[in-house]
């Protein structure tokens, strides 16, 4: 079997266009611009990465941004003081905080300090227990993605075995919930697996689609699928680099192997990486849109 290989660049391309015009729409017809803020504590590598994209994207698309880089040694008092004033701040609709924050500060209390109706993430204790009686206003962006991904691929969820490796709050949880939603792109039949489970195996064997949030490079081999399944990777591992530095990634998945028995895969990188944006930015006009009564 030839795996359809599922671009994530390309339907987040399609995404953002459909937002471009949106925004513009906006922008003209209303006089509204929506704002993100985005926090990163610390120099991790990877969060420096993905904060940067995410002030490009929103500068492509006509968001307006405002970035702040604060030192690792920065206290959680200063942090809740800044949330606070974004909270206040009415040019800025949706906040992001990049995790992980450092260990000195306690995630729990800077999340349940956001506004909920700025939580663009979806974290808030609210915006999840909204996702689980499915009423959400936001939701999370890598999940919403790949929701997305399978929806604009053509894949039926509707009666499908889905199997979800990981369980965290940011991926495997909130996947879990959308897919099981009594909505069209959900209905499925949901199974959550992790560290502790049993015999993985034997659960992956049974996906029609399998999403796979491990943390671990090629966690998933050939021999843990069947013929024809769907493929969600969400891994991202720096592996190595390359000679200019570049670093080399691959998923949870061992993409050549698995694409050899599957339905349809999507790469790493180029799969689900571009869609977590995307959402962010779709989740901030609905911010912008639900702060002006338009929504
Ligand atoms: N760290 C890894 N993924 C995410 C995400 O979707 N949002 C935030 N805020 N931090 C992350």
């Amino acid at each position: 079997m030839t795996a359809q290989i599922i671009s994530g660049r390309e339907i987040a391309r399609q995404i953002r266009e459909e937002l471009k015009q949106e925004i513009a729409e906006l922008k003209e017809k209303h006089n509204l611009i929506p704002g993100l803020a985005t926090v990163l504590v610390g120099e991790d590598p990877a969060s420096q990465v993905y904060v940067g994209q995410k002030e490009k994207t929103s500068h492509n698309l006509g968001i307006y941004s405002e970035r702040y880089d604060l030192p690792a040694d920065t206290s959680e008092e200063k942090l809740l003081v800044l949330i606070d004033k974004l909270n206040k701040d009415p040019k800025i609709h949706g906040i992001l905080v990049q995790l992980p924050l450092p260990k000195h500060i306690n995630e729990t209390r800077i999340l349940y300090a956001l506004d909920p109706k700025k939580d663009v993430d979806g974290f808030h204790p609210v915006n999840v227990g909204k996702l689980m009686i499915g009423e959400p206003d936001y939701l999370p962006c890598t999940p919403h993605g790949i929701q997305q991904l399978l929806v604009r691929s053509g894949i039926k969820t509707e009666g499908a075995e889905v199997v979800i490796v990981g369980r965290s709050n940011i991926v495997g949880k909130p996947i879990a919930n959308i897919l099981l939603q009594k909505k069209e792109g959900a209905n499925a039949t949901v199974t959550v697996c992790h560290t502790r489970t049993k015999d993985i195996s034997f659960h992956t064997k049974r996906a029609d689609i399998l999403i796979v949030a491990a943390g671990k490079p090629k966690a998933i081999t050939a021999d843990m699928v069947k013929e024809g399944v769907v493929v969600i990777d969400v891994g991202v591992n720096r592996i190595g680099k390359t000679e200019s530095g570049k670093a080399i990634l691959c998923g949870d998945v061992d993409f050549d192997a698995v694409k050899e028995k599957a339905k349809a895969i999507t790469p790493v990188p180029g799969g689900v990486g571009p869609m977590t944006i995307t959402m962010l930015m779709l989740n901030t006009i609905r911010a912008a849109k639900l702060a002006a009564g338009l929504a």
